[in-house]
């Protein structure tokens, strides 16, 4: 085996020279989707901003196309803004902003969150000329009066309904009177004193959006007095089958009761248990008359029956709501960028799930720079769908060909959620000056660790020692830098026979940054000292001969020893010999090394021999006492 005198260490780290580094744009803002509601009429500008280099330029798409600059909407390349004028219905929809740069001759874009545009408005009615619709009832009956031929809207809004017109004042809700969620008027029990003489009641539509507010649907009330007024059991006059419910919002769920006298209202809910009428945790009444239940903030596991129950002294009434929580695709791993290095793989996934006890989402539909993918990538084996389409494997990565961005939408029942993610591939860290695998030394040889690593000028290199598997902070025992030279070593000379004796094993110096791990190592081991003995050097033959003196010493003291004291078995070895002897306890841990071959740790074995040499009569009780 060669022997290397002079090995050393450093790991001298290539500095950050550039800043201009190429990297695909990463979009700042709009990062999360969201719905925009803003009135007809009003202006409006959005905002994109990406980070990029070449710096972003960028572009709107209103429901998946491209827009063209007109009288209504403007579209600003280079600031990113897109500006309408004047807001009408006609420009609602989605709206997505991608920002693109060019980088290895190709276009590259990277897509914002999606920001719906919903414009704000009401309608008037419709004028009627026919005469209001007339109800007539007795008192005690319940009454419904519908709101009808409602005017388009958005959003919603909410119901409300006046006597008469606006200065007739609004009709209050309260434990008898109920405006359910379709917008109809009731009264559990009809009473003279809502008869208005031939006043009509009109249904209204409030946008707090607009604060606006309009009349219509008149329906005149005739009511017959009654005396007593006669009892009647609750019913339920409206109630939903199946309500709907989103994760995340608000839902409410609602029976409206008749019945005289008035019912009291109790919930049960999804598990059967009563719900207490101060509500508990997410379910609260917002009614005092607990017709309506509210769910805050809706949770998948809130999916279940809910019920409601109307009692009076004549009877009780109850219906079961099936309360259907549904959501959007959710994220289990959304798309995201990914930094890689050269030749490897990468995996662009895009994993989403439906919200319990729902229908799968469609498999993803992919897209690259805001296209759907060429087929030629897929047949070429350059791309690779895995895990029903949603992992898009890119092989073999190269820069800056590989260097894209990657769009991704999961389409389900509620609609769909939108993905995206670039891929950035960067040059792998470059092991520039390395020692040995193997040194073996003798005392006063220099042990090279001197390691130089180069990397991708944009990510700061890291690195960290190990020695024999075990890690250390600053660096292993024994271990000089020299900053100048920018190098590392032991220099063997300068330690003790004790030091020396600990610094055989092997040497790791992990370097990585951000995207990147690398392992170089060296072992070190003692030279042969079987080698050592056949060597040609005067000084090894002078060794060999104190040791054979030695021997002989220690057996006649042996031998006088135990000829007078009659097996006395206690030793002592002097410096010298314990430093001959002394097999470092070190060594034994090359064997655990996983990452060496085997040859090299049979290697190793020889290195006991010596212990073997002589049949004199040093037992083994005393070799232990020279550990
Ligand atoms: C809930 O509603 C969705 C969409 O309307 C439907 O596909 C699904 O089957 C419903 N879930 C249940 C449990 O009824
Ligand atoms: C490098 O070696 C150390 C010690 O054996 C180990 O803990 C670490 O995980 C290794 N790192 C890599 C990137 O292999
Ligand atoms: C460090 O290396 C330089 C250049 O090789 C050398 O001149 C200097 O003596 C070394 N310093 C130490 C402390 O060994």
């Amino acid at each position: 085996m060669e022997m290397y005198l002079l090995i050393s260490i450093t790991c001298l780290i290539a500095g950050t020279n550039g800043i201009d580094r190429d990297f695909p744009p990463i979009i700042k803002e709009p990062i999360v989707s969201q719905t925009k509601y803003e009135q007809a009429g009003a202006e409006v500008i959005m905002a994109c901003k990406a980070d990029a280099n070449p710096p972003a330029e960028y572009e709107w798409k209103w429901n998946g196309d491209k827009i063209l600059n007109n009288e209504h909407i403007e579209e600003d390349s280079n600031s990113g803004e897109i500006r309408f004028k004047s807001l009408t219905p006609r420009e609602m929809g989605d709206f997505q902003c991608y920002a693109y740069n060019r980088i290895g001759g190709k276009i590259i874009k990277a897509a914002s969150a999606i920001i719906t545009v919903e414009v704000a408005y009401l309608n008037s009615w419709e004028t009627n000329e026919d005469l209001p619709p007339r109800i007539s009832v007795e008192e005690g009956e319940p009454v419904k009066l519908t709101c009808d031929d409602t005017p388009s809207r958005n959003p919603p809004g909410q119901f409300k309904w006046y006597r008469g017109d606006e200065d007739g004042g609004e009709v209050i809700q309260d434990k008898r009177i109920a405006i359910d969620a379709e917008g109809s008027l009731h009264f559990a029990y009809a009473l003279k004193a809502v008869d208005l003489a031939g006043e009509e009641y009109k249904c209204a539509i409030f946008i707090r959006e607009l604060n606006s507010i309009n009349l219509g649907s008149g329906k005149i009330l005739d009511v017959k007095e009654l005396n007593p007024i006669p009892e009647r059991k609750p019913n339920v006059v409206y109630y939903k089958e199946i309500q709907k419910a989103l994760v995340g919002y608000d839902v409410d769920i609602e029976c409206v009761f008749s019945g005289y006298p008035l019912a009291t209202i109790t919930w049960k809910d999804k598990d059967q248990q009563e719900i207490p009428t101060n509500g508990r945790g997410r379910y609260e009444f917002i009614e005092e008359s607990h017709r309506i239940l509210r769910i805050n903030k809706v949770v998948e596991t809130d999916e279940g029956t809910y019920t409601c129950s109307g009692t009076n002294k004549v009877g009780s009434d109850d219906r079961s709501t099936f309360l259907n929580v549904t959501s959007r695709p959710i994220w289990v791993k959304a798309l995201s960028t990914l930094t890689i290095v050269e030749k490897r793989t990468a995996p662009m996934t895009c994993k989403t799930r439906p919200s319990i006890r729902e229908g799968p989402n469609s498999p993803p539909e992919w897209f690259e720079n805001g296209d759907p993918i060429s087929q030629v990538k897929f047949n070429s084996g350059k791309y690779v769908l895995e895990d029903n389409g949603q992992i898009l494997r890119v092989n073999d990565l190269v820069k800056p060909d590989d260097i894209t961005c990657y769009q991704c939408k999961v389409t389900n029942s509620e609609g769909f959620t939108f993905g995206s993610g670039c891929l950035d591939v960067i040059e792998p860290i470059e092991i520039i000056k390395h020692p040995e695998g193997t040194q073996v030394i003798k005392k006063g040889d220099m042990v090279d660790l001197t390691f130089i690593a180069e990397s991708d000028p944009a990510w700061t290199l890291y690195d960290k020692w190990y020695f024999n598997d075990e890690a250390y902070p600053n660096r292993p025992p024994f271990v000089t830098y020299n900053e100048t030279a920018n190098t590392a070593y032991i220099n063997t000379e300068s330690l003790t026979d004790e030091e020396y004796g600990k610094i055989f094993g092997v040497y790791t110096r992990e370097i990585f940054h951000q995207h990147e791990r690398k392992n170089i190592s060296t072992l070190v081991q003692e030279k042969d000292k079987e080698e050592f003995v056949r060597g040609s050097s005067p000084f090894n033959w002078w060794n060999l001969l104190y040791i054979l003196l030695a021997l002989v010493i220690l057996a006649i003291i042996a031998i006088i020893i135990y000829c007078c004291c009659c097996g006395k078995t206690d030793y002592n070895v002097d410096e010298k010999e314990k430093g001959l002897w002394d097999a470092p306890k070190e060594e034994l841990k090359y064997y655990e090394f996983p990452d060496l071959p085997q040859a090299e740790i049979n290697g190793v074995e020889p290195k006991r021999q010596p212990l073997q040499l002589t049949d004199d009569p040093v037992n083994f009780e005393d070799d232990e006492s020279l550990n």
